[in-house]
């Protein structure tokens, strides 16, 4: 997949994911529009239902009293406290609401404006909240010799109330919600991801490509001179090309050993053996392999083998090349002159080693990204240095089996140092 491609797919899929929350958070306030009325509504039919049993509950009273003037009705209503009580009031509200629905705390009073006063009420530190927010109906309205008086309800609870019902639609979304766009960015991340393991792989095999090129095109020109009859004739050349060819077969065979190594330890089937290696002959050896390639460079490098007990449980093979691979890198990626310095020390239980060069160095961001397979610091088109990007991954798989550790310090242009820690014997 291009670039293009992707951008399009993931500029796609948010504005379609956002469209859905979008939508899916209208239908919830809608829904939440409606249940609020229904509610307001029960409230209202509720309520208006207690003020007209209060008032038939006044003329009943009133009339078994004094039915004359009660039946005129020219006289002001009764006192509410002879009227009914506030149990009574209450369990009438009560039941007014429960039979609509309305299953949530309630508080109410009776109020008279014009004189502040409350003639009823359940509890008294509700009366700012009664007044304020209370939803009010007017008591006795046709009693024209008193100033109005009403009944005021208030529901402390109500926002919860009407909420609880939607909670279950409402985290039903949030949870597919996030399901949605944890699987939306894991996939851009595995597109991503493959993508630049494509170009990796790419890179590598153009890379191996090259790698092999050169030793087999040596070979044949080599094959070709020797094949003229007048040059086997004479033995200092017949000598001097089969050591090329040698020479060159040696390589091929190491790199391909380099390929095959990396795709055992994939498969997790490296092969250990343990035995009492002397780590300071290792570098020894190694240093003797690599001089030659330091010198040509005018270069250098220098020991500083301050261990005094050098010797560890390991795998000589594996860890000859580990050393190498180390070796070898602080060589290629120094350009100019470089300066190794080679040291080991004994710390807690085992051989600490630092490999230092004076090289190009790795910077920061980069210093994360080197251990892994096929990864080579980018450095613009073309890598001035040949390699596969297998040599770090391999000396670390190496030093996991040996339960060590490694580690680096570099910055750009100023030099790299690797340090690793191996320790005498292996614990399991
Ligand atoms: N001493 C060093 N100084 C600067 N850069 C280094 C050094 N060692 C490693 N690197 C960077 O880390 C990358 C990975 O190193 P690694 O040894 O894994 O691969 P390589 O050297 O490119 O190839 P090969 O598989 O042949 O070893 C290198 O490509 C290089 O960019
Ligand atoms: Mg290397």
């Amino acid at each position: 997949m291009n670039r293009r491609v992707i951008i399009f797919t993931i500029i796609a899929m948010t504005i379609a994911l956002t469209g859905l929350m979008g939508i899916q958070f209208y239908w919830i306030r809608s829904a939440s529009a409606i249940k609020e009325a229904n509610f307001r509504r029960s409230v209202n039919e509720a309520m208006v239902k207690v003020v007209q049993k209060v008032e038939r509950m006044e003329r009943t009273k009133a009339l078994a009293m004094n039915p004359f003037e009660s039946v005129l009705n020219f006289k002001q209503h009764l006192p509410y406290d002879s009227i009914l009580t506030l149990t009574e009031l209450d369990s009438l509200i009560g039941l007014q609401l429960n039979i609509r629905g309305v299953d949530t705390r309630y508080e109410f009073c009776i109020y008279k404006p014009e004189r502040q006063e409350f003639l009823m009420e359940r509890t008294p530190s509700f009366r700012k909240d009664l007044i304020e927010k209370g939803n009010a109906y007017v008591l006795f309205q046709a009693d024209i010799y008193t100033s109005p008086e009403y009944l005021l309800i208030y529901f402390p609870r109500e926002k919860q109330f009407l909420l609880t019902e939607l909670w279950g639609m409402l985290l039903i979304s949030i949870i597919l919600i996030i399901v949605i766009v944890t699987s939306f960015m894991y996939t851009i991340a595995t597109i991503f991801r493959q993508k630049r393991l494509s170009e990796i792989k790419n890179d590598f095999i153009n890379n191996m490509t090259h790698e092999f090129k050169t030793p087999i095109s040596t070979i044949s020109l080599a094959c070709e001179a020797l094949s003229d009859k007048d040059l086997r004739s004479s033995g200092e050349f017949l000598d001097s090309y089969l050591s090329m060819i040698q020479e060159e077969n040696k390589r091929l065979a190491g790199m391909a050993e380099k390929i095959l190594q990396t795709a055992v330890i994939d498969k997790g089937e490296l092969k250990m053996k343990r035995e009492l290696i002397d780590l300071h002959e290792i570098i020894t050896d190694v240093i003797k392999n690599l001089k030659i390639q330091v010198e040509i460079k005018d270069g250098e490098i220098k020991r500083r083998l301050k261990a005094s007990k050098s010797q560890i449980e390991g795998d000589k093979v594996h860890v000859t090349n580990l050393v190498y691979n180390l070796l070898d890198n602080a060589n290629k990626y120094s350009p100019k002159r470089p300066m190794i310095r080679i040291s080991t020390e004994n710390v807690n239980n085992g051989i600490a080693m630092t490999i230092e060069d004076n090289g190009i160095g790795i910077s920061k961001n980069e210093q994360k990204k080197i251990f892994d397979k096929l990864y080579r610091v980018p450095t613009g088109n073309i890598h001035e240095v040949r390699g596969f990007g297998l040599g770090l991954s391999y000396v670390k798989a190496i030093v996991e089996e040996h339960h060590g550790k490694i580690s680096i310090e570099s910055e750009a242009n100023k030099g790299s140092k690797f340090r690793v820690f191996l320790p005498f014997v292996i614990k399991e």
